[in-house]
């Protein structure tokens, strides 16, 4: 297999929020990844914008920083950077007022695909949007690329969809859940869709529950005051698990075509059932000898925010009637790990009433990160005179040994960025689909809001509160060990 690099006309990238910690770690590294892999054009601009006077040498030089920092060792010739930098370009901008936008418009080129890269506080999108728009730098088909968080809540997201709208059409706004840019996440509708295999038993008469997990090892010391404000609903479940959620329930789309695809999540959003408080744990990490507690981290001793979140969903409609869906998402876990585990039923009739050993179901569980690959647990006899002796075992399969290079891991923005240069929105979140996300997650946070919940405390490097047990063995179940 050879890699291919699918080619993207020539653009002029502006990245707003240029100097922030996204544009360091993620945005500037990944361009530079995508340069080496030669899919940028030649005559291709990257123009940063941000409030810092700077100039376009001073830009490249925090550029040249942080892929030294953050840029990964797929491409580590000193040549490579002598052809990268002087694409980059540097604007001071005043996104409230009028400084810096004329000088951006005399870079913007008309001639070439136009993006505009929002990688700023949600406050700041509609007086960006309309500056692009009324100063006439950002046209018709100009791509407008937004972060998330997209809103704290229904009306919030509203409105910025609002703000958006007022200037750009739907097909020009790239809403961005960096979840949908993994290989691995894509991979999912590869496995599919693309094989016969799963999908007529992919439905609750064959699929006992599923259970999703996304853990990671990491608290939030650091950015502990603006997690706070948001928790892990917000940050991971509204939109990361939704995303994974939905393309484990989804129907098959018509086409891998953009609406074709979010129609059909949309559909599983709007299907969720509301959740009952006693279907929900939230957690807290405590302190351990070496790392401050979650009240710390947060900087607020009162704090009743949640880094930790298992709960049970159910999606009603005939596909999925009858089979839970559990998912779970913390921070300081005992390993980083994210997987989804289809569980399926018993067998209708069971015909080896006398064998040795332990019935057990057949388990596919998608690993997402780290060790990409799918494992699907099947019995067999075990080898060897004796009787009939079932065993469980694994065929395993890892992506990195089934394809060697071609399993090289493209980070998930390098990938996204390009998608949107090439203009192709299918794994962008379309606004109503983050709208239908924020309707089922309000009343939920709200819930807990007027009830006074507070979260249960949970040791650092353990699977989460004793009680997210309890979720599961309450229905007779119980969570995948969470290990690497
Ligand atoms: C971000 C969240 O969106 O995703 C973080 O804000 C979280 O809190 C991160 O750590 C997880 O992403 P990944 O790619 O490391 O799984």
């Amino acid at each position: 297999m050879v890699s291919r690099v699918i080619p993207v006309d020539r653009f002029d990238l502006v990245i707003f929020g240029a100097t922030g910690d996204l544009a360091n770690r993620k945005i500037l590294p990944g361009l530079f990844r995508r340069y080496c892999a030669g899919q940028i054009p030649e005559g291709s601009t990257i123009i940063g914008a941000a409030r810092s006077e700077m100039t376009p040498e001073e830009f490249r030089d925090q550029t040249r920083a942080a892929i030294a920092e953050f840029g990964g060792n797929k491409c580590d010739d000193e040549g490579a950077l002598d052809g990268f930098l002087p694409m980059l370009d540097y604007v001071a901008i005043d996104a409230k007022g009028d400084g810096g936008w004329d000088d951006l418009k005399s870079k913007v080129r008309d001639d070439t695909v136009n993006a505009f890269y929002f990688s700023v506080a949600p406050a700041l999108f509609g007086d960006l949007a309309e500056r692009l728009h009324t100063r006439g730098i950002a046209g018709p088909e100009a791509r407008i690329v937004v972060e998330k968080p997209f809103g704290r809540d229904l009306a919030s997201a509203k409105a910025l969809n609002a703000a958006l709208a007022e200037y750009f059409d739907e097909t020009q706004i790239y809403r961005i859940d960096h979840y949908l840019g993994k290989e691995t996440v894509q991979n999912l509708m590869a496995v599919r869709f693309a094989n016969i295999l799963f999908e007529p038993l992919w439905n609750s008469q064959f699929v006992d529950h599923v259970q999703i997990t996304v853990a990671e090892t990491v608290g939030v010391g650091g950015r502990g005051s603006y997690y706070d404000k948001s928790g892990a609903m917000r940050d991971m479940v509204q939109n990361h698990m939704m995303q994974l959620l939905c393309l484990i329930a989804m129907e098959p789309p018509y086409h891998f075509d953009p609406d074709a695809v979010r129609d059909e999540k949309l559909k599983v959003i709007r299907a969720l059932q509301p959740v009952q408080p006693a279907d929900i744990v939230r957690g807290q990490y405590a302190a351990s000898k070496d790392a401050p507690g979650y009240l710390e981290d947060a900087e607020d001793p009162e704090s009743t925010t949640e880094s930790y979140i298992a709960m049970k969903c159910h999606v009603a409609n005939w596909r999925w009637v009858n089979t839970p869906f559990y998912l779970r998402t913390g921070k300081r876990l005992r390993a980083r790990t994210s997987e989804i585990a289809i569980t399926f039923k018993e067998p209708p009739h069971q015909i080896f009433d006398d064998a040795e050993g332990e019935w057990r179901e057949n388990v596919l569980v998608i690993r997402l990160q780290p060790n990409e690959g799918m494992n699907l647990k099947m019995m067999i006899k075990e080898p060897g005179p004796g009787g009939m002796r079932l065993v469980q075992v694994p065929l395993d399969m890892s992506f990195a040994e089934a394809l060697g290079d071609e399993a090289d891991i493209t980070d998930a923005y390098e990938r996204l960025i390009m998608d949107v240069i090439r203009g192709n929105q299918t794994l962008f979140m379309r606004g109503d689909e983050v709208e239908a996300a924020w309707a089922w997650t309000d009343p939920i946070i709200e819930g807990w809001e007027a009830r006074g919940d507070k979260p249960q405390t949970y040791d650092s490097g353990a699977s989460g509160p004793d009680d997210a047990l309890m979720l599961m063995h309450r229905d007779g179940r119980r969570w995948r060990e969470i290990r690497e």
